[in-house]
């Protein structure tokens, strides 16, 4: 059966991981369900991983429509979350509706939107009208040349105090998960112990209600550099896809992963 926001609502007050990883195509959805993985993120990270951009920029809406009913064919029961692309709900609310609702059309349950309060307005609008909004906060990839990089984010205190201020603003608005991305463990578990939403980190340390890794890098297929907070799942269980995802879905549950050496 399909799992549904409640049902990982349910998971995060009885303490459980939620695990998640990134996914473009139907025959790794399948494979990924059969795992256990509970949510599938159609990710604009397709865009270095599949497309070979230096950036997530470049990815557009027909490209995560494409790839969320792909992945919407192949998994039976994961959570479907797809992303927004970049300029694609940063212009109005009305406009963000619109190409939300595309995506949805497509298979996906959630949409996520990067970015902290000044998409107040935009994730109220969404899901007021029954979109579901995932928040994405810290290091947002999308915002790379404003931040100079790809570099962890939060360390400073006014820095982690707007942060912390963020989830709050965006859990008012109606966000019903938030990705916490590239940020020091103590801010991560700050803001997920005041959060009624799920927290799914990545480079968050080990206190997030749930995990994600892109799929392509945990797999070790990416050849670009990885971050910090990437497992090889692909050395770790000696070449077998299926035990590598198998093995990631137990570390996460068991609070395993991630690892100090994968946190800052
Ligand atoms: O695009 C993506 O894959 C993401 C994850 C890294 C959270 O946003």
């Amino acid at each position: 059966m399909r799992i549904t926001l409640s049902n990982l609502h349910k998971m995060m007050r009885e303490g459980e991981k939620i695990t998640m990883l990134t996914c473009y195509d139907a025959s790794f959805a399948s494979l990924l369900d059969a795992a256990g993985v509970d949510t599938l993120l159609i990710g604009d990270s397709l865009g270095n991983v599949l497309q070979g951009h230096e950036s997530t920029l470049p990815v557009t809406l027909r490209d995560i429509v494409y790839h969320t009913a792909c992945v919407a064919r192949g998994a039976k029961n994961a959570f479907i979350i797809g992303d927004m692309p970049f300029g694609t709900f940063q212009v109005s609310p009305q406009d963000a509706f619109r190409n939300a609702a595309e995506i949805m059309a497509a298979g996906a349950q959630m949409v996520k939107i990067e970015g902290g309060r000044s998409m107040l307005e935009t994730i109220a609008f969404l899901t007021e009208r029954g979109i579901p909004v995932c928040g994405h906060l810290g290091l947002t990839p999308q915002s790379v040349h404003q931040l100079g990089g790809y570099k962890v984010q939060g360390k400073a205190e006014d820095d982690a105090q707007r942060l912390l201020d963020d989830a709050g603003i965006l859990e008012q608005a109606g966000a019903g998960m938030i990705v916490l991305e590239a940020i020091p463990a103590a801010l991560a578990s700050q803001v997920t112990a005041a959060s009624r939403v799920p927290t799914i980190g990545i480079g968050a340390g080990v206190d997030c209600h749930g995990q994600v890794l892109v799929l392509h890098d945990m797999l070790d297929v990416y050849p670009g550099k990885k971050a910090k907070f990437v497992k090889n799942y692909m050395k770790a269980a000696a070449g077998s896809i299926q035990d590598a995802v198998a093995l990631y879905v137990a570390e996460v549950r068991s609070g395993k992963f991630p690892g100090r050496e994968h946190s800052f």
